[in-house]
């Protein structure tokens, strides 16, 4: 049943009246178990949800909530193959991605095998380009999914990276990211990466034709040992002239592939014992989303208090904070995968929805944000929800760092919380401002992977309580088309039949 059909939306309304004057400093002086309480652990996760706008009445609610529009169903409907990606009549089996050779019988078992065959594929690649010093600099030419994804963890997991290898992430159609690329390279030392699902991505094919021609100008060999093409499109990397290429399957959503041989640049910085460990991280967070309760399952505690922040009491951001620079792209990898899922506006049946999606996501590494923008999080109109996300175990050994680091990390939860009412006028901090705290032991490949799925389990979530289809992404295609127009306008001069502000830029521009 829709949320908005359930007698659990209309009392969760109810609720979010009375919450008015919910006080997280008066919630903790009532409930001396309350941090226990709003605690949950994971595989390679602890989150600390105390600091949060949600009392036991509240949790029992959302809880109401998932019965009564089948999470569970919709979530055992994914782990059995069905085709939940409606609009496209596809399963949705990135988790199969990460699931042990062998530990699956029936439709499955055949899939499973595929993975693991291109998989054992992709790792032994992996080595041969690792022994091969021939090759410094690995570039990765992707966007979207084919680029977020791989970039962020080779960045994530740089204390694993193999030294004498250097990796170059270029996405963008504008030539100034390339050709500043391309500056310091030799073909002869350079191994391209062509990463695309579709192999059809302008920005993509632009790039890849570029890098072949840059390639050819300077007098490179063997285009099949320095480029190698990630896609669903063998046949279309092919016709490039591209013969190394890893397959994957159309079920594999662009912003759920860095499981599959999107992941190549990671399986070639961190090994392919790396890679494994990664996948076994998220395979991990994968068994908990399956099999713990729903009320200590924490992607479902996660995507449920998304659903009551965004409906019940209208708060339309969340901020992401990674406290380790390494986890600097976390903010950006997190924005397609939230914001290119869940930002919909149709029900699975295509009927428009009388209530709101996805949040705005954003965010940037502390202690930065602190110096920039925390000054609207803490004194600001608007309630933001902050997401923390913090390590225990530092990998380097400058003095004082690491901890000044977590002081850092564990005020700024605090101070949003508790506010300072002593000081009046422009120094009050009203306080009551909600976190959640996720906390890592240590960033390994196994961490990253489980805190990379939960990121992924509480979208579907949240998607899955809205109806909404969160794996398709319809809206990203009419700016495509239209940019094909404007392009061939750009090179005719052509302007009739445009609007009157698109024509006056187009005219600009020429
Ligand atoms: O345009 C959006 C999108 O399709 C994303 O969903 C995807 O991750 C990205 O473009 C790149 O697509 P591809 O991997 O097919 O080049």
């Amino acid at each position: 049943m829709r949320c908005d059909h359930t007698s659990a939306w209309p009392q969760l309304q109810a609720h979010a009246q009375g919450f008015a004057g919910f006080d997280l400093r008066t919630a903790f002086a009532n409930d001396a178990q309350r941090a226990q309480a709003f605690s949950q652990s994971a595989p390679h996760v602890f989150a600390d949800l105390s600091k949060n706008h949600v009392d036991a009445a509240t949790q029992a609610l959302l809880l109401a909530l998932a019965q009564q529009t089948g999470l569970a169903a919709h979530r055992d409907a994914m782990f059995r193959g069905e085709h939940i990606n409606v609009t496209e009549d596809r399963a949705v089996m990135h988790w199969l991605l990460r699931q042990p050779a062998g530990s699956l019988q029936g439709a499955l078992a055949e899939p499973l095998s595929q993975v693991h065959a291109t998989l054992n594929a992709m790792l032994g690649y992996a080595e041969q380009v690792r022994a091969d010093a021939q090759i410094t600099d690995v570039v990765n030419i992707g966007i979207g999914g084919s680029d977020l994804g791989p970039q962020m963890a080779v960045l994530a997991l740089q204390d694993f990276v193999m030294p004498g290898k250097r990796f170059h992430f270029v996405s963008n159609v504008d030539g100034h990211e390339l050709a500043s690329v391309l500056q310091g390279l030799k073909a002869e030392s350079t191994l391209f990466l062509v990463a695309s699902k579709t192999f059809t991505t302008i920005e993509t094919m632009t790039n890849a034709r570029s890098a072949l021609a840059w390639f050819h100008g300077q007098g490179g060999q063997e285009v099949a040992r320095h480029f190698a093409a990630l896609t669903t499109n063998v046949s279309a990397a092919a016709e490039m002239g591209i013969t190394t290429t890893f397959g994957f399957w159309d079920w594999v959503g662009g912003r759920y592939s860095m499981w599959s041989a999107i992941g190549l640049p990671v399986a070639i910085a961190i090994g392919a014992q790396g890679f494994k460990d990664l996948l076994a991280g998220a395979h991990a967070m994968d068994q908990h989303f399956q099999a713990a309760p729903l009320e200590s399952n924490l992607p479902v505690r996660l995507g449920l208090l998304d659903v009551w922040y965004r409906n019940f009491l209208h708060y339309t951001s969340r901020s992401i904070a990674p406290y380790h620079s390494a986890l600097r792209r976390v903010p950006a990898y997190l924005q397609q995968l939230e914001m290119e899922s869940n930002g919909k506006r149709v029900d699975r049946a295509g009927q428009a929805l009388p209530y709101g999606t996805s949040p705005v996501l954003w965010g940037e590494p502390g202690t930065n944000g602190q110096h920039a923008y925390f000054q609207m999080l803490h004194q600001g109109t608007d309630i933001v929800p902050m997401e923390f996300i913090a390590v225990k175990k530092p990998t380097h050994h400058l003095k004082d760092h690491h901890e000044l680091l977590l002081a850092n990390v564990i005020a700024q939860a605090q101070a949003l919380m508790l506010g300072q009412s002593d000081a009046g006028g422009h120094k009050h901090f009203t306080g009551n401002r909600p976190s959640t705290f996720l906390l890592l032991d240590e960033l390994t490949p196994a961490s990253l992977g489980a805190l990379i799925a939960l990121q992924e389990h509480r979208v579907f979530v949240s998607g899955a309580v809205w109806g909404i289809n969160s794996f398709d992404q319809w809206g990203v295609e009419l700016g495509k088309v239209l940019a094909k127009d404007i392009h061939a306008r750009i090179v005719s001069g052509d302007a009739s039949g445009l609007d009157a502000s698109t024509a006056a830029l187009l005219s600009r521009i020429r």
